[in-house]
């Protein structure tokens, strides 16, 4: 099974997100990662809504929008409407995860749940069968460009259990380059999101097959 590979715009050139995006779509991208901040629920600000809107037409690539807000209920549908197809809550954002996850599922949008680095995998035992994703945090949410923290890679292999022969996809996100992708697929990612190392160099083709191990 090929890893896929979904790079973070965050660290794209945000003065021509366009164009980004419909480079890294030709490049091979298999998602686009869309990291939404609100400075409070994460240290940083980012992009809203209308940035996701702005940006659908210049790609027909699954959208996987990751909400580092909170609340986070009030604002699912106008990502949904935006034109999102993952849309991915933080379990930490807010009481009622399950309602989270169902409001997304009944606008007919795929649903994920992502834990941050202290959060442990038994956090989402009763909602698994709610989601078609979870996103494991291998940095602290806020900013592309940290360093890998190596002990979330048990928390993969955990969650890979847990998840068994469900349907759910397991991605990792924060710290991602060739080395650490090749010991996140061993532990059982199957998506593996990157920032700087798919744009922090021109030839996004090559970055992003190196962090599929040259394939
Ligand atoms: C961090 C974001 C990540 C980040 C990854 O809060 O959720 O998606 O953009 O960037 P790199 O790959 O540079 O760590
Ligand atoms: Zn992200």
């Amino acid at each position: 099974m090929t890893v896929k590979i979904a790079p973070s715009i965050l660290s794209a050139d945000f003065a021509r997100l366009g164009e980004e995006v419909r480079a890294v779509d030709a490049a091979g991208a298999d998602y686009i990662h869309v990291d939404v901040m609100d400075g409070h629920f994460v240290p940083n600000i980012t992009i809203g809504p209308a940035v996701v809107k702005a940006l659908r037409p210049h790609s027909r690539k699954i959208f996987d929008v990751h909400l580092m807000i909170e609340p986070v209920d009030p604002y699912i549908p106008a990502f949904a409407e935006a034109g999102s197809d993952i849309i991915t809550v933080h379990a930490e954002a807010g009481p009622h995860l399950d309602r989270s996850l169902q409001l997304v599922k009944g606008l007919g949008k795929r649903a994920g749940v992502s834990l941050n680095p202290s959060t442990p995998p038994e956090a989402i035992a009763y909602v698994l069968d709610k989601v078609d994703l979870v996103l494991v945090m291998t940095v602290n949410p806020g900013f592309g460009g940290q360093s890998f923290l190596r002990g979330q890679l048990a928390k993969i292999a955990a969650l890979k259990r847990m998840i068994g022969a469900r349907p759910i996809e397991l991605e990792v996100d924060g710290g991602i380059t060739p080395a650490t992708a090749a010991e996140c697929v061993a532990a059982g990612a199957g998506v593996l999101v990157a920032g700087t190392a798919v744009f922090g160099s021109p030839d996004y083709a090559d970055n992003m097959k190196a962090l599929r191990g040259g394939k």
